[in-house]
């Protein structure tokens, strides 16, 4: 008989942590090469219309006045999205209504800050943020996209590999963190590929936030407390955005609080799952008790956070399942209007998009069957959609 050895288990984790790390650095060398950088695919004219809000004839006037966009096939003129962003800055600029082609906010709106949480892990929160970022985008806001979460998800949608591409303290932590290393958010903050979509990137050293909180709490040093500091960074970009979008991570840590402290509107994403109810049932107690901490810490000072909206969102949805139909039903009983209207289904073009690091916006069409890319398609946009008006009805526009 042999008897197993027993090993320690710090060696063995050392052990499979390296070679787990060198096969991957191996599979992202073959596959991503490192002067590859991400692209947007091109925009058909159709596509542009329904993003600048102009007719196809307008579309055709403008692009060729301005020699704007390439000949595709068919000699049907495909855009890039900076094509799309100056397209839109020409059609603003000749319209005597500029506001119906720029949404961007204005005087008196403010910035609105959307932080997308829920401690159940793999309940949606990554990909629901990396698609509500890009539909803001691609529709002319100028957005942010803060990776609050030391998985880093988000920060690979946008195509930067959080251990391979960044250098230490270039994530959000270096702008919420206690010690003199702190940076500016300025210097954190990022441009994407897509026009007017920056990217506050994450990574494991947003860990060091949890184990510092308490000590800083323990010394009273530091300056501000750690509910205020995700607030206090967006703050100093405040002027630079319309729409803010945080993801957090799977648990309600501190970075959680100060995100929730810090938004103007909260999202919660639920999978219409009985297990998923019940662990946001124990999320939703939990929050209240963190937030109540909160308010009698700032009982004194700024005051309790206050909100624009706080919206469930029925993720990876499957109408033709029952009992996720009576889940939804429940909630939907249960909280009203603050379950949106539109579900995201679940769909292999999402998960498959997802896959390579991807949303369903970005992908080729051509690469999917018809059918399950339009569905999939059809209710992201309809819940990103029902998202902007939210935000437009807090800025006290139809
Ligand atoms: N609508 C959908 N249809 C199919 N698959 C989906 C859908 N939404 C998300 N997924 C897949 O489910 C998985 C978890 O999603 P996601 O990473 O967005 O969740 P999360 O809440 O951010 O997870 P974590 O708690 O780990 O941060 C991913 O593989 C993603 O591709
Ligand atoms: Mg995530």
């Amino acid at each position: 008989m042999t008897l197993l050895a027993p090993t320690p288990l710090r060696s063995l984790i050392q052990a499979h942590s390296e070679t787990l790390s060198a096969q991957l650095q191996q599979h992202r060398a073959r596959n991503f090469p490192p002067s590859a950088t991400k692209s947007f695919r091109r925009i058909s004219p159709g596509e542009a219309c329904r993003l600048l809000n102009v007719s196809e004839s307008t579309l055709r006037q403008t692009a060729a006045d301005a020699s704007v966009g390439e000949a595709g096939p068919g000699a049907r003129r495909t855009y890039s999205l900076e094509d799309v962003a100056n397209l839109r800055a020409i059609v603003a600029q000749g319209s005597r209504t500029p506001d119906r082609y720029n949404p961007r906010r204005r005087e008196g709106e403010h910035l609105q800050i959307v932080t997308v949480m829920n401690f159940k892990g793999g309940s949606g929160k990554t990909t629901t943020s990396a698609h509500l970022a890009q539909y803001l985008a691609l529709r002319g806001y100028r957005v942010l996209a803060i990776d609050l979460d030391p998985q880093a998800s988000l920060t690979a949608m946008f195509g930067v590999h959080s251990i391979m591409d960044l250098a230490p303290n270039s994530t959000i932590f270096a702008a919420i963190r206690y010690d003199e290393d702190r940076r500016s958010m300025r210097s954190v903050v990022r441009p994407t590929y897509i026009p007017g979509l920056d990217l506050a990137p994450g990574g494991l050293e947003l860990m060091e936030f949890e184990h510092d909180t308490p000590r800083a709490l323990a010394s009273r040093a530091g300056g501000t407390l750690f509910f205020d500091r995700v607030a206090e960074a967006i703050q100093s970009v405040e002027a630079d955005y319309d729409v803010v979008i945080v993801d957090c991570p799977p648990q309600l840590g501190y970075l959680g609080i100060s995100a929730l402290v810090a938004a103007t509107g909260v999202l919660v994403t639920v999978h219409p799952q009985m297990l998923d109810v019940m662990s946001m049932s124990q999320f939703l107690a939990m929050t209240k008790d963190l937030l109540s901490v909160v308010a009698e810490a700032t009982a004194s000072g700024s005051g309790e956070p206050t909100y624009d909206f706080l919206r469930y969102l029925l993720t990876r949805f499957e109408p033709n399942d029952g009992p996720q139909n009576q889940m939804g039903g429940f909630l939907r009983t249960l909280f009203g209007e603050h379950v949106l209207n539109n579900p995201v289904l679940k769909s292999t073009a999402i998960s498959d998009a997802g896959l390579t690091n991807q949303t369903i916006y970005e992908v080729d069409r051509r690469s999917f069957t018809r059918g399950s890319y339009d569905r999939a398609i059809a209710s992201v946009d309809a819940a990103n959609a029902e998202i902007e008006a939210l935000i437009r009805k807090v800025w006290g526009r139809a």
